[in-house]
């Protein structure tokens, strides 16, 4: 591991992915990848080449990192983008599309991404393969970045629970 920090997804030791029908053999390499790390990995699917609509995948994962059945979760499509538009509708989700290592561990560090958003039609898998190697073992800096995640959190609960205006 890059960092001993226990704030990296390495140490949690859960992970839940799920795919598209365009991002099978992506899925497969993010497996491998968590495998190699060391990590307890729960495949909610797809797999196969029939079409399915990737807000369902987005759902299942998005819903068991948010109800904290796992803490990180790792979503493929085609290129990641409908994935993470999904995912992050979900409240909880902090899902970022990551195309490249520096990506990778800024969402990590500055964002505490929480879903791992890849596109398999657009990246190669040794790259998604460093990827995920780069994410996993980078940990959130915390600080000012902390201030700013909760203020992503406030937006998120604007209009629900308080039952009245503040
Ligand atoms: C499926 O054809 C494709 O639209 C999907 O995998 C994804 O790229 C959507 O954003």
């Amino acid at each position: 591991m890059g960092r001993s920090d226990e704030n990296t997804a390495a140490a949690t030791n859960k992970v839940v992915v799920g795919c598209d029908h365009a991002a099978v053999d992506g899925k497969h390499a993010v497996v491998a990848a968590l495998g190699d790390l060391d990590l307890a990995v729960e495949d909610l699917g797809t797999e196969g080449s029939e079409s399915v609509d990737y807000p369902d995948y987005a759902l299942r994962v998005a819903e068991a990192v948010a109800g904290g059945r796992a803490r990180y979760g790792v979503l493929l499509c085609g290129t990641g983008i409908g994935m993470s538009i999904a995912a992050n509708k979900v409240a909880g989700v902090r899902a970022a599309l990551v195309h490249d290592i520096a990506g990778a561990r800024m969402s990590r560090l500055h964002n505490d991404a929480n879903v791992l958003v890849l596109g398999g039609r657009v990246l190669g898998e040794p790259l998604i393969k460093e990827i995920v190697k780069a994410w996993f073992e980078t940990g959130f800096e915390g600080g000012r970045h902390a201030r700013r995640v909760s203020k992503i959190s406030e937006i998120e609960n604007r209009g629900r629970g308080s039952g009245g205006d503040k």
